[in-house]
């Protein structure tokens, strides 16, 4: 990630996502036992969420983020795992619930991100849920990510391709940004 992410680190951003997304996308939502988190960054999300199921299982594909994500969660729940997340090492119906915070805009097709959200389905034990939320695009945004991966996502097609994909039960919500849930089929 360009420079500029650097604020995903400090703790305005934590404090948004622990007040204005995670909450809201959690309300009702049973995370069960094993969560597994797909780019989780510097762990802003991983911090809130690990409190709240037995193990957390990090899916991080910077080297450098994921060593530092290693240090920062050292004897807590948190397993983190250098991979690709378009390609989990992970049997299928492994995990209960999935997280997945402002990363999909940085896969560089809308084939990677298809293909990350079918990795989550599979790892994911029937019944288990997807939570998530991304920024909408906007000049702001595209600026942002100058030198950087930026392919944001139309809120309508992450709907239809979360149901073509083979999710159902999604709940779709668009505001600043958006947040979503989406269940594998029991
Ligand atoms: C903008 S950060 C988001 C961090 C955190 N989830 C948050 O909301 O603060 C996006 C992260 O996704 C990671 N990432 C991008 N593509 C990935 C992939 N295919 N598999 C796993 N991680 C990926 C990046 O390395 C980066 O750390």
């Amino acid at each position: 990630m360009n420079e500029n992410h650097k604020c995903c680190a400090g703790p305005e951003w934590a404090e948004y996502l622990h007040t204005a997304v995670l909450p809201s996308v959690t309300r009702g939502v049973d995370l069960g036992r094993d969560l597994i988190e797909v780019g989780p960054g510097p762990g802003a999300s991983t911090e809130w969420l690990h409190d709240r199921v037995q193990r957390l299982v990090a899916i991080e594909l910077d080297p450098h983020a994921a060593a530092a994500l290693t240090i920062r969660f050292a004897g807590t729940n948190v397993e983190v795992v250098n991979e690709d997340a378009t390609a989990l090492s992970f049997p299928d119906g492994t995990f209960d619930s999935a997280g997945c915070f402002t990363m999909l805009h940085h896969l560089p097709t809308a084939g990677r991100q298809n293909r990350l959200l079918a990795e989550v389905l599979r790892v994911l034990r029937p019944g288990g849920v997807l939570i998530g939320s991304d920024s909408l695009h906007s000049v702001e945004l595209h600026h942002f990510h100058e030198g950087d991966t930026y392919n944001p996502i139309e809120p309508a097609t992450l709907l239809i391709r979360m149901q073509a994909l083979g999710y159902e039960e999604i709940t779709l919500s668009v505001g600043h940004a958006m947040t979503f849930a989406a269940h594998k089929p029991r």
